[in-house]
């Protein structure tokens, strides 16, 4: 009897001193678990936060910066009459350097003797810049996106333009089938408005890309 009680006892120290192990070793646990986390969280937020910290006050050079760079990176001469400067440049910007716009509007896509993928020096071509013309299968072509005769990038007001980016929408109704607009979709409304007014800013081009397939 006794000595049942002995074991009885010494098994219940023995769970209670488990449970209290486990216990102790729970803030133990957490505590490591918050210090990765926290580590893991300076890790990622640090260079975005001494970014951060001098990005507050140097927002507007940061995006004056994007549309000298886009002003610069600009392939053709832009007509800024009538036009919003900050946004054209932005535009340029997110056309040359994000969209890639040039890869399917522009055909062929670099000036002869510059194509950088046969290793010559880059060159975007000037001469069907965003002419459009390049097929995707038997049907599909890239538009035109150049002004027409009434300054309209691609035939398209504004909105329709908008419509097309976000919704790829055609004004004809018809769903766009290689144009990546799911990937544009996200853009902010600043941003897709400034893609439009560098679009209503580079030279018209009666190119091989219909602007009404
Ligand atoms: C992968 C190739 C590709 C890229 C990249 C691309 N487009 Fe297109 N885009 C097309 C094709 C092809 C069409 C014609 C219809 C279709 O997709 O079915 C088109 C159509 C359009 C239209 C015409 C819409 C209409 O309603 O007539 C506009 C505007 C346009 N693209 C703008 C842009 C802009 C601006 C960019 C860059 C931000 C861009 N595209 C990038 C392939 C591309």
């Amino acid at each position: 009897m006794n000595s049942e009680n002995t074991v009885q006892e010494s098994k219940s120290r023995r769970v209670f001193q488990c449970a209290r192990r486990s216990v102790l070793k729970t803030p133990g646990k957490f505590i490591l678990a918050a210090t990765i986390l926290a580590a893991m969280l300076g890790f990622m937020l640090l260079p975005g936060s001494s970014v951060s910290g001098a990005a507050q006050g140097q927002q507007d050079n940061d995006s004056e910066s994007t549309i000298q760079r886009g002003f610069a990176m600009a392939p053709v001469p832009l007509d800024l009459r009538g036009k919003n400067r900050a946004l054209v440049g932005k535009g340029s910007y997110i056309v040359n350097a994000q969209g890639g716009c040039n890869d399917c509007h522009t055909t062929p896509n670099y000036a002869p003797g510059h194509d950088p993928f046969l290793g010559e020096p880059l060159e975007v071509n000037a001469a069907t810049y965003m002419g459009g013309g390049r097929h995707f299968g038997p049907v599909i072509v890239a538009r035109n996106i150049t002004p027409d005769e009434h300054g309209l990038p691609g035939g398209l007001t504004r909105d329709q333009f908008i419509t097309a980016m976000r919704t790829g929408i055609d004004k004809d109704g018809s769903i766009l089938q290689v144009m990546p607009w799911p990937v544009f979709a996200d853009m902010t409304d600043g941003d897709l408005n400034a893609n439009y007014e560098y679009l209503t800013s580079i030279p018209s081009l009666s190119g091989p890309g219909s602007r009404d397939p």
